[in-house]
C-alpha cells in the first residue's frame, strides 16, 4: 500500500484545495492529510483563518478524499509524522517548491502543480472589509496603523484628534468626531484616559464596535454602564490590553491558575517607561498619560485573573510629578486578598527591571522583562532540573492578535472575553481610586 501525506490549512475549503487532495489521492492507496493547528498557525505568521481547526477538519473529512486526518501542531512535525506512519510520498501544491526537498531523505517529494486563481486569502478578502477609525492621539496609534496591515479583511480608514503624528496624518478627518463615526464600522480608541468614557459611548450610541484603551472609564460605573450599552446595542466592546492577547501570557495564567505552582500566594508585576513617557526633568505633560493610565491596567491585569477582583485591601504609594495635573512618576499598589498578596509598580519617572513573578506553594512563574509583551516564560521549582521553559511566538507585541480578535468578534458577534468586564470595570475602578487619593500614600 502507498501512503502519501500532505498538509494545510484549508481556511474556507475552496476547489484549489479539493483538486490538490483529489491528485494527491491518486498518487497512492492512502491519503492522509494534516491540518495545521490554529497555535502553529500563528507561528507561521497565518493569523486570521477565519475557520477554526475542527471546522477545517469537518471541510477536510466532507470531500471523502482523506483516509486519515491528522493535526500538524510544531515545526519538525513533518519528518515524526512520516516515520511514525510509514509514509511513502509527501505531497504539496507547486507555491512550495524546494522548501520541503529535506524530506527527500525520509520519503518520495512531489510538488503538484497549484491551481491558478484562487487562494483562501482571496476568498477571505472579498468580504467587506471592516472599517475601523482610529481616535487619539497616542504613539501606539502608529503601532496600530501598521499592525493592522497583517490583519486580512481590515481597514483603518481615517483617525480623529491624531493631526500631530506624521505617520497617520494623511488618515485625519478635519471633521467632527461624528462625522468620522458616520464613516466606519468600528474605532479603535486611545484618546486621553479621561476621554474613552466618552468617547465609547459616543461610538457605542452610533451602532458602531469599540475597541479601547484601558482604563475605559475613570469609574467603575461607567465602565459597567459602557458594557450594558455595548450589550444592548449588540455590539462588541473590547479593553485593548495587548498583553492580554499574548500566547504566552494566556498560558502562563492558565498554568498559574491550574496548579501548576501549587497555590498562588504573591504576585508581583512591574511596568516602567522613561522613553516616551514623563520624566523627572519636566517637559509638557499636558498630552502625556500619567503612569497609572499609561500602565497600571495592564500591570494589574495577571492580579485579577488570577486572584479575582474582590480584593480585601488595597493601598497606594506614589511619587507625584506633578500632582496638580494628576501626574504621578511612580506609583506602587499594594492589594491584599483573602489568600494571596500582589504589589503593582508602575513608572513613567522611574525605572526598574519590568518582570513578572507568580508565587505559589511549590513553584514560581518567572517572565522575564517586558513581561507585558511576552513570548518566554519559565516555570521554576526548588530543585532546578524540574525547570521548565516556554516560548510561544508573540507577533506585533500582540497588537495584531488584538486586531484580529476584535475582528472575529464582530463578525461572529461574540465578544472573545480576553479581558472580562469584571476586570475592565475594577481596573476603572482602581484609577478612579487613584484620582480621588483613596487609600494613598504619598512620598517626595
Ligand atoms: N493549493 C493549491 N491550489 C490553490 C491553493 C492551495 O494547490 N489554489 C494547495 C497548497 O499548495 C497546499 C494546499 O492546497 O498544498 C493547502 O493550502 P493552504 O495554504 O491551506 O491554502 P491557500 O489557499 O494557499 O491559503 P492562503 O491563501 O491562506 O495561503
Amino acid at each position: 500500500m502507498v501512503k502519501v501525506i500532505t498538509y494545510g490549512t484549508y481556511d474556507m475549503l475552496h476547489y484549489g484545495h479539493i483538486r490538490l487532495l483529489e491528485r494527491a489521492k491518486a498518487l497512492g492507496d492512502y491519503l492522509i492529510v494534516g491540518v495545521t493547528s490554529d497555535d502553529y498557525d500563528k507561528t507561521r505568521g497565518k493569523i486570521n483563518n477565519q475557520q477554526s481547526l475542527m471546522e477545517r477538519i469537518a471541510a477536510v473529512k466532507e470531500t471523502g478524499l482523506a483516509d486519515e486526518i491528522i493535526v500538524e501542531e510544531y515545526e519538525g512535525q513533518k519528518i515524526d509524522d512520516i516515520r511514525r506512519l510509514g509514509v511513502d510520498i509527501f505531497t504539496v501544491g507547486s507555491d512550495w517548491v524546494g522548501h520541503f526537498d529535506y524530506l527527500k531523505e525520509f520519503c518520495k517529494v512531489i510538488y503538484l502543480p497549484r491551481t491558478e486563481g484562487i487562494s483562501s486569502s482571496e476568498v477571505r478578502a472579498e468580504k467587506r472589509k471592516l472599517r475601523i477609525g482610529l481616535v487619539g492621539s497616542a504613539s501606539f496609534r502608529t503601532k496600530f496603523v501598521n499592525e493592522s496591515k497583517f490583519v486580512n479583511g481590515v481597514e483603518v480608514v481615517g483617525a480623529y484628534l491624531s493631526r500631530d503624528d506624521p505617520e497617520t496624518r494623511d488618515l485625519f478627518s478635519a471633521g467632527s468626531y461624528g462625522e468620522l463615526l458616520d464613516r466606519v464600522d468600528a474605532v479603535y480608541i486611545v484618546s486621553k484616559p479621561e476621554d474613552h468614557y466618552k468617547h465609547t459611548k459616543q461610538a457605542l450610541e452610533a451602532g458602531k464596535h469599540v475597541l479601547c484603551e484601558s482604563p475605559m472609564a475613570y469609574t467603575r460605573e461607567q465602565c459597567r454602564a459602557l458594557y450594558a450599552l455595548a450589550a444592548e446595542k449588540k455590539l462588541i466592546l473590547m479593553d485593548a490590553i495587548k498583553t492580554a492577547y499574548s500566547t504566552a501570557y494566556e498560558r502562563l495564567i492558565y498554568m498559574a491558575k491550574g496548579g501548576k505552582i501549587g497555590r498562588v500566594v504573591s504576585i508581583d508585576a512591574i511596568c516602567t517607561s522613561l522613553r516616551g513617557g514623563i520624566s523627572l526633568g519636566g517637559v509638557d505633560l499636558s498630552q502625556r498619560w500619567n503612569s497609572m493610565c499609561g500602565w497600571a491596567p495592564a500591570a494589574m491585569l495577571p492580579v485579577f485573573q488570577i486572584f479575582g477582583t474582590d480584593y480585601k485591601d488595597r493601598t497606594f504609594y506614589t511619587k507625584f510629578q506633578d500632582k496638580e495635573k494628576n501626574i504621578d512618576a511612580f506609583t506602587k499598589i499594594d492589594f491584599l486578598y483573602p489568600s494571596g498578596v500582589a504589589t503593582v509598580k508602575v513608572a513613567t519617572g522611574a525605572k526598574a527591571e519590568g518582570e513578572l513573578v507568580i508565587a505559589g506553594t511549590t513553584g514560581y512563574i518567572y517572565v522575564p522583562a517586558p513581561w507585558w509583551k511576552t513570548d518566554y516564560f519559565e516555570v521554576r521549582y526548588e530543585n532546578p532540573e524540574d525547570n521548565k521553559r516556554f516560548f510561544y511566538q508573540l507577533d506585533g507585541e500582540g497588537i495584531r492578535y488584538e486586531i484580529v480578535a476584535f475582528a472575529k468578534a464582530i463578525e461572529s458577534g461574540k465578544n472573545m472575553n480576553y479581558v472580562p468586564e469584571d476586570i475592565s470595570e475594577a481596573i476603572a475602578g482602581v484609577i478612579g481610586d487613584f484620582n480621588d487619593r483613596i487609600n494613598m500614600v504619598e512620598f517626595q
